[in-house]
Order: structure tokens, then sequence, then C-alpha cells
């Protein structure tokens, strides 16, 4: 497949020099064996992501036998006890949220159960999910956007019996040859600090930057062997949609690779592909085998161009030109006028990470053909419920909303109630005239049934007469729904925790979450 460099990525290409920030034991996104219980605080830090600039933001910081992490990326065990011994030294309120996680919903970060400042918290549950990339990150009421702007986010990794059995038949290494990447878009300024645009038309459509950090590296480069590595690979922007490619510098040759895994843990069988989408919220897992190219040879994780769909109504002027606030302005009255930089809008081609190929490895190794087993969900007695993505245009003076069933989020209501125990297809239709919104649900993972009335860039990756993409063929927590989609999900509302849950199904474009793209369902 053709495919051409915009002017701005061409240019940036030799500037990808900075190395990729990979989980070491400890410092800022270390890895944490989270077999005892952690201290965990939430609190404004600084750290160099420019070199020579010390930007500030918000954090987790853990302690353990005299070792600090921030924003560490958990690994457990399945089966094992998790306890965080939460205190937030955050000037305002927030919550952890643990994405992904089959959890009680006193300990899933429900903004209901808010930690205020100086507020300690006892998160502390059982680690029952299958072996996969699940992450965390704040939920506080109308606050979830800002703060996970702001830094606090990271990875949340099970390990199981099939994620071991990969890592020992391929002879992959955790913080190396298996690696985590937070793609994260921001704005700073010139002294390196954030910059959060807070006009309507940004908050209306969520926030992208015109940064890109993987694992808060700007323009990284990552040197690798000829052998096969692991990427799991995290959206934990805001607002920006990725459509993720490999391409090699030299003739910008599209490379495939293996797609193995996505929210919920491995596939199947391996899945050879050369692009996939992952919007807000999602996780793909990706094997790369670099041991075909010469040394030196450079290839880059790109994200490609793609239609992004965006309701032009909605969209106004599109002028760049936003209304800013900067860490430390909340409260206070006086935004900054920015004429952005023209940044990245959505859709448009950019690189993500540089790989070099620096060493020869004489690793024989072939993604192994089974990874896992996937029992589909019996449907014969399942309900059905319609799941109506909408727009309330808002008027003059009057903020557009973005609704789902025609609700915008309240705290004590819930608009879905399920029985325990049932299975439901969630028949999840978004309008024509809307936008791209990956869809949420906490407390389960669910099944992709499947996809009609596609936009053709996604008719195009189906991989079944169901109408799916490869990203649908494995367990998931976030779906993404593109204008005029219907996609239908089955989820078994099984669970073992006492009394009524309150869980939340909302819009991952965190914007969009808190201004109310998102409702309470009460299982009972
Ligand atoms: Cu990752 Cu309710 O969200
Ligand atoms: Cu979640
Ligand atoms: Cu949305």
């Amino acid at each position: 497949m053709a495919s051409q460099h915009s002017q701005s990525s061409q240019l940036a290409l030799e500037q990808f020099t900075q190395p990729l920030r990979t989980p070491g034991p400890q410092g800022l996104l270390g890895a944490l064996n989270a077999t005892q219980p952690v201290e965990l605080q939430a609190r404004i830090t600084s750290a160099e992501i420019f070199t020579g600039k010390h930007t500030t933001f918000w954090a987790y910081q853990a302690t353990q036998d005299q070792q600090s992490w921030l924003n560490p990326i958990f690994k457990v065990q399945r089966g094992q006890l998790f306890t965080a011994n939460f205190t937030n030294q955050l000037p305002e309120a927030t919550t952890i949220h643990w994405h992904g996680l089959h959890l009680d919903w006193h300990m899933d970060g429900h903004p209901r159960w808010a930690v205020e400042p100086g507020a300690s918290f006892h998160y502390q549950f059982p680690v029952n999910n299958r072996g996969a990339t699940y992450w965390y990150h704040p939920h506080a009421h109308h606050r979830t956007a800002w703060q996970t702007y702001h830094g606090l986010a990271s990875c949340f990794i099970v390990e199981d019996e099939d994620t071991r059995r990969l890592a020992q038949s391929l002879d992959l290494t955790f913080g190396t040859t298996d690696l985590p990447l937070i793609l994260q878009d921001r704005r700073f300024d010139e002294s390196g600090q954030l910059l959060y645009p807070i006009d309507q038309e940004s908050q209306d459509m969520g926030v992208e930057g015109d940064t890109i950090l993987v694992n808060l590296t700007p323009r990284p480069v990552l040197e690798v062997s000829t052998r096969i590595y692991r990427l799991r690979i995290l959206n934990g922007s805001n607002a920006r949609i990725y459509r993720l490619a490999l391409q090699r510098a030299r003739d910008e040759t599209l490379l495939p690779y293996w797609l193995i895994g996505t929210d919920g843990g491995l596939l199947e069988q391996p899945h050879v592909a050369t692009e996939v989408f992952l919007s807000p919220g999602e996780r793909v897992e990706l094997l790369l085998d670099f041991s075909p190219f010469a040394l030196n040879e450079e290839i880059f994780l790109i994200s490609l161009p793609f239609d992004p769909m965006h309701n032009e109504m909605a969209m106004g002027s599109m002028e760049e030109s936003h209304t800013m606030q900067h860490l430390g302005d909340e409260g206070h009255a006086m935004p900054h006028h920015h004429m952005g930089a023209p940044g990245l809008p959505g859709g448009q081609q950019f690189p993500l990470l540089r790989l070099v190929i620096k060493q020869q490895e004489k690793v024989l190794s072939a993604a192994p053909s089974q990874l896992s087993v996937i029992q589909p969900i019996p449907l014969q007695s399942a309900t059905t419920r319609q799941i109506e993505i909408s727009v309330a245009s808002g008027g003059e003076n009057q903020p557009m909303r973005w609704l789902i069933n025609g609700h915008s989020y309240e705290l004590d209501e819930y608009p879905i109630e399920v029985k325990k125990g049932t299975t439901e297809i969630w028949q999840i239709h978004n309008n024509e005239q809307s936008m791209p919104h990956p869809m949420h649900l906490h407390g389960f993972q669910f099944q992709v049934i499947d996809r009609s009335g596609s936009p053709e860039q996604i008719q195009r990756l189906a991989v079944d007469s169901m109408g799916r993409t490869s990203t649908d063929l494995g367990w998931k927590d976030t779906v993404l729904v593109w204008p005029g989609e219907t996609v239908r999900i089955a989820t078994q509302f099984a669970h073992p925790f006492p009394a009524d849950q309150v869980y939340m199904f909302h819009c991952h474009i965190l914007e969009h979450e808190d201004t109310g793209m998102m409702l309470n369902y009460r299982i009972s």
C-alpha cells in the first residue's frame, strides 16, 4: 500500500533522537511487582520530559521497600490480592479507576467514592482477570479529562498461564523485548509546561495535542535487535484516535505484524495485520519480528492518515486558536489565549516511534499458533438493549452535549438496570451526523458480535462476515463506534460480589465523559 509523508512528519523524522523511556526497576514508569501492599500517592511533581526542561505534572508515586516509582507499571499475577494504600496529595478530589478489571464497584474508582485532598482510600481486590494489559487513571466527577491529561495514568499488567507461556516460548523479557507503549498527545508552552485547551470547541470534540508522547518521551527512538518484540500499546490520549502501522523508512513500505492481544488479553491465534485503529482507552498487543532486517535499518511506528469523520457543524471553524489553561490556573479567571502551532489535526499521518536495528541476534522464533482459548459467550437466552448515541446541540450560550439514550450523567441516577447473572446484547448505534465514540464498559470484559453500517475505512478491514475487524476478535472493554455504525456487544453480567453493583458505561473521549456522555448501570 502506498503512502505519503506529510511535509511536517518528513521533517520530524531526523528529530526522533530521544531514547524511549522503558520500564526500569524503579523511577518514572518503572515496573513494580505488586505482590505486596503498595503505598500510593497522587501528587504534583516534575520530570524532565524535554531535555533540560522541568515539566510540572501530576503523577502516582508508589513506595515499597525504600524504592520509589512515578506512575508505576504494576505487574501482578492472576489470582493474587492487590493492595494500594492510597493518599490524595492533590489540591482536588480524585479516585483511581482500574480500567478493564472485574472489581467490586467500591474499588472501581466510581466518582461516588471520591477521595478528598489529604484523605486516604484502601484499594484492595483479588485480581481475577485474564492476563492482559489493563491500566489505571482517575475518575473524579467532571475532572477525569483534566487529571488524566496532567499525567495521572499508567499500565496494570496481569500475567497468567497463557501470557507466561508466550513469554517463555519467545524468550521475552519485560522492559527490553516486551514493552508497554503509552501513547498520549499533549500541548506544551515554550518552557515545557502543559497547556490544556478549555475553549468550547476543544471540549465538544475532545482535546487533541500537537505533541505525541510515547512513554512520556517526545520523538522517541528505540534500538532493537534482530528478533521478536512484544509491544503492549495503550492509547492513553484524551481524544485522539491512532491508525497504527509499521513503516520501513527506506522505501516507506508498510510491514505486516501480528496482532496477538486486545483489551482483555491474548487472542486465540495471532492475526497478521498491517494496520489497526486504536481509540482512547483501548489496548492492542503486537508481535514485531525484526529478524529479516539488516543492521541500521530504520522502521517507524506511525499513525496513518484516515477520515476522522468529525461532524463539520460541531467542528465549527477549525481555527487553530484555543483558550488554554496552565496547571495552577484552575479556579482563576485568566485563561491564556494561545494561537496554537498548527498541530496535528485528527486523521493526519505522523510518526510515533523510530526503531533502529542495532544488534544481530540469533533467535529463531515464530509466533505460537495457539495463544489462548476464548469461549464465545452463549447468546441463546440473551436479551437485547438498544443504546443510542446522540447530541443535544446546545444553542446560544448552551454547551453542546453528547448523550447516551438521551441521558446526561447524573451521579445518583441509574438509567440501566441489569439482572445479575444474565447475558445482554447491547446494540450501540451511532448517528450518521455524529463523530467516532470509543464506548467503554466498567466491570466486565465483553465480546463484539458484529458491526454494521460501518464507514468504508472500517468495512475494508473486516475479517469475517460479521463485519468485525481484527481488534474485535478478542475480549474488549472499549469499542470504537463510528458514525452510522451499529455495533453489537455481548456481556455476561455474572459476578461474585455481594449486593447491588453500580458501574459506568461511557465514552472514553475524556471531555465527553466529563460533560455527561456517561451513565450508571446497576446490577441487582
Ligand atoms: Cu478508562 Cu471509566 O474509564
Ligand atoms: Cu474503565
Ligand atoms: Cu464521545
